[in-house]
């Protein structure tokens, strides 16, 4: 110890996440109960951080979050101060505003920062560390794209809505002898669709990963018409993309660490099968339902695991550091290598091997 740690700060950026409160509640709770340490919340992610909104975290402010959905800390997937709009003569220009931040940090007598968030929120939290400022990151996203950890916390919430979700649609396809397409998120990464898509029985899964062939797709659902299964179940992730064709975006978010937005993809792959197979076919955007509600077991524990290694990761005087699950065990790893190392499915893994192994198609 003796870095002179007394109190720190939290803050919650990008998409929410099932979990967020778990890890806050946790890293609060080590905080006060293992080291004596004060804590104070920034509101709104980064924007809060430049607007100086703070709010005290104590044991009653925390009292009752482990299992709620969202942020008590409210969050936004759009600030980034190193890179902060302007409106200038009718123009938008950037400023790097990270000063502001690093003043009112110091100005909140924080002494080390827990900065909660996917790729784009430690982007800014790495950025703040080479600045100087104490920093220990959690790896927060629904979508476990982020390097360096076995997983992320809400992935697992997620994963359970999307399999509920195929239980459902199973049902209903049968009924009515038609082809049901589930678009899941999780941008760049098909790591949601494939395991949802093993746990919930899906006849085709399609991920970034492994771009696909419609005929393919189409054939694998006429095999099994012909085998007496005049349903279907397919899986989307919003990031697929055909063998000779491109992502579907939705919409483009300006002022956006990542402005991209993805989905549709399900409603075209819907489109596309039908034309090829006889057979009436419905597309299901699950959107953020998987994003929103209580996490599931997995996610409470990994989450607070996550938030006390943070806070002792802080009084080890290990900083520019993000906590991450290595081979079951909490470990953790620099920022700066975590940083922009998008973790992808392996298409030649385990997990695609084992759904290759059981007839699931994965269109190519
Ligand atoms: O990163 C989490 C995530 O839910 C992605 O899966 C999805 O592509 C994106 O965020 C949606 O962002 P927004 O909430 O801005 O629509």
């Amino acid at each position: 110890m003796g870095n002179k740690i007394k109190k720190i700060g939290i803050l919650t950026g990008g998409g929410d996440c099932p979990g967020l409160n778990a890890v806050i509640r946790a890293a609060t709770r080590t905080a006060i109960l293992k080291y004596g340490l004060e804590v104070v919340g920034f509101k709104n992610g980064y924007r809060g951080l430049y607007l100086g909104q703070t709010v005290k975290l104590d044991m009653d402010a925390i009292s009752g979050i482990l299992p709620l959905g969202g942020t008590i800390l409210y969050t936004s997937n759009k600030t980034n101060l190193f890179k902060f709009p302007f409106e200038e003569d009718g123009k938008t220009v950037y400023r790097d505003v990270s000063d502001v931040g690093v003043k009112n940090i110091e100005e909140a007598g924080i002494d080390a920062m827990i900065i909660i968030g996917g790729d784009g929120t430690l982007t800014s939290g790495r950025d703040f560390a080479r600045k100087g400022v104490k920093v220990v990151g959690v790896p927060k996203t629904i979508d476990n794209d982020l390097a360096l950890t076995d997983v992320t916390f809400g992935f697992d919430t997620a994963v359970s809505v999307a399999t509920e979700a195929l239980d459902r649609l199973h049902t209903t396809a049968e009924s009515h002898h038609r082809i049901m397409c589930l678009e899941v998120m999780g941008r760049y990464a098909g790591w949601i669709a494939l395991h949802a898509g093993i746990a919930g029985g899906a006849d085709v899964i399609l991920i970034p990963e492994i771009p696909y062939d419609i005929e393919k797709v189409a054939e694998k659902i006429v095999e099994r018409r012909r085998a007496g299964k005049d349903f279907s179940i397919v899986v989307v992730a919003e990031g697929a993309k055909p063998k000779s064709g491109d992502v579907v975006v939705s919409q483009v978010v300006e002022d956006s660490p990542d402005p991209i937005r993805l989905g549709g993809i399900g409603q075209k792959i819907a489109r596309d099968l039908e034309e090829l197979v006889e057979l009436e076919t419905r597309a299901t955007i699950l959107g953020h339902l998987q994003r929103g509600g209580k996490p599931t077991a997995y996610d409470r524990i990994l989450s607070t695991r996550y938030g006390k290694a943070a806070v002792d990761l802080i009084m080890e005087g290990k900083f520019g550091n993000m906590v991450s699950l290595r081979g079951g065990k909490i470990s953790y790893a620099p920022l700066e290598d975590v940083i922009g190392q998008q973790k992808n499915v392996d298409p030649e893994g385990e997990l695609v091997n084992v759904a290759r192994s059981i007839g699931i198609s994965f269109g190519d």
